[in-house]
């Protein structure tokens, strides 16, 4: 027997309508903000992001399923979504001056982390990014729509963890401070971060190595040294937030495992994930769009993962209520009375109703068993008395009652229920 590749999972038919549940409410809520969908290739360029998400991140640097192809070009099949959306962007000119562009994706990604609980190799994100708005209400909306989603598919006790990254000039300074505080702590740090202080400072504060930590927990705030320009924005965001009642912890530590950020960043936790507790993030990213060559488009956007939320639902016992259904099992007393079976499956399915019969000429006793699995709504019955008076016997298997209707007046019946 050949596995399957270590840290990807099946969807199998047992668990696919939970997927498709979580997939529904994604094209339900992007509706209701008005997002359209954008699909991209599984594989790119290198560079797309290399140049995006920076060399120093342990993206880029560890795990990133990298190829030759057999033309020598350098290939990665997707670790996230946003650099090969605005790859896309910027390609398709889909940012004329002053428009913004609403989009959203759905699929899988790739990144060769040490596989465990909620952390695969192939993981499935659900993402949205507001594109062409430098302005905090786009932040604002982006985080409306994360929670709306939550909210929609049965999360409600989440924690959004918020903080910002300022703009350019604040985060020149701030490197600065926090070099030189890093410099006082050297000896403390991991090899990672002690390599990692000089070019790429922030990242040490998103360290996840135990050496780390303590030196972290001290370390000068990015919130102590924002100038006027980067508090109005923040602050605009968390007054959208709090009108729109949406609750948030500010987190000053939280600079994401990205370097395109800038501004707003921001991260939804769950407890019932245990260690792997992120179950989405995102934030602003104004200097994307140049970074890969096209003109300016300050945007925002986040991203969930798929498997994360799956694994929320299940804590929360709320998988076991999504069960897939039929509308209608067919059951019949007799293998004689096939046809007549097929011709009632027919009708229903016309009227646009789902209908199966059993498949294996089971005893009637056992096709009713079927119907349960299944989770039918109404069984329809077939016996020598329905064939004889050209009816069948509709059972609606949650209230346990009965109706006979004429074959002729099925498709009538179907329309109505
Ligand atoms: P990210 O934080 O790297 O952000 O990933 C977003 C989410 O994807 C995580 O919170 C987590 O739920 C899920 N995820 C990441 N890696 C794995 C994995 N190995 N196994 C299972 N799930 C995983 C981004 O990717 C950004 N592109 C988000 C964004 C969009 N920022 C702006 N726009």
């Amino acid at each position: 027997m050949i596995q399957a590749v270590r840290g990807t999972k099946d969807i199998l038919p047992n668990n696919s309508h939970v997927w498709q549940f979580i997939e529904n409410k994604c094209r339900e809520v992007t509706t209701q903000f008005a997002y359209s969908e954008t699909r991209t290739p599984i594989f790119e360029k290198t560079e797309v992001f290399k140049r995006s998400i920076g060399d120093e991140t342990d993206i880029v640097n560890k795990e990133m399923y990298t190829f030759e192809d057999k033309g020598g070009e350098s290939l990665t099949l997707r670790p996230e979504g946003t650099a090969a959306i605005v790859r896309a962007a910027v390609q398709n000119a889909l940012l004329s001056q002053g428009n913004l562009l609403r989009t959203w994706y759905f699929g899988s990604f790739f990144r060769y982390e040490r596989p465990q609980k909620g952390r695969l190799r192939e993981f499935h994100q659900f993402g949205c990014e507001c594109i062409g708005s430098p302005n905090p209400e786009a932040d604002a909306e982006i985080i409306m729509l994360a929670t709306r989603l939550l909210k929609s598919i049965g999360i409600i006790d989440f924690k959004l963890m918020i903080n910002t990254l300022g703009d350019e000039e604040v985060r020149g300074k701030y490197r600065e401070i926090l070099i030189n505080y890093l410099h006082e702590h050297q000896s403390e740090l991991s090899e990672d971060s002690q390599r990692r202080m000089e070019g790429n400072p922030l990242r040490v504060l998103d360290s996840k190595d135990e050496r780390d930590k303590q030196v972290i927990e001290n370390a000068p705030q990015i919130l102590d040294s924002l100038n006027e320009t980067s508090k109005q924005h923040f602050e605009t965001v968390l007054t959208m937030l709090d009108s729109a009642g949406i609750k948030y912890v500010i987190t000053p530590r939280l600079v994401r495992g990205l370097d395109y950020y800038c501004h707003t960043v921001f991260e939804f936790q769950s407890d019932a994930l245990g260690s792997q507790d992120s179950l989405g993030g995102g934030g602003r990213y104004n200097g994307l769009f140049e970074a890969l060559g096209g003109k300016p488009a300050p945007s925002v956007g986040f991203a969930m993962g798929v498997e994360r939320l799956i694994l929320i639902l299940d804590a929360l016992d709320k998988v076991k209520e999504l069960k897939s259904s039929v509308d209608c099992y067919i059951i019949y007393s007799d293998p004689k009375y096939l046809a007549y079976a097929c011709r009632a499956t027919s009708i229903l399915r016309e009227a646009g109703l789902s209908a199966i019969c059993d498949l294996h000429r089971r005893s009637f006793k056992s096709q009713f068993k079927e119907a349960n699995k299944y989770n039918a709504r109404y069984a329809v019955i077939i016996g020598d008395e329905e064939i004889e008076k050209k009816q069948v016997t509709i059972k609606n298997m949650t209230e346990s009652t009965q109706v006979v209707i004429e074959i002729e007046n099925l498709a009538n019946w179907a329309s109505n229920s």
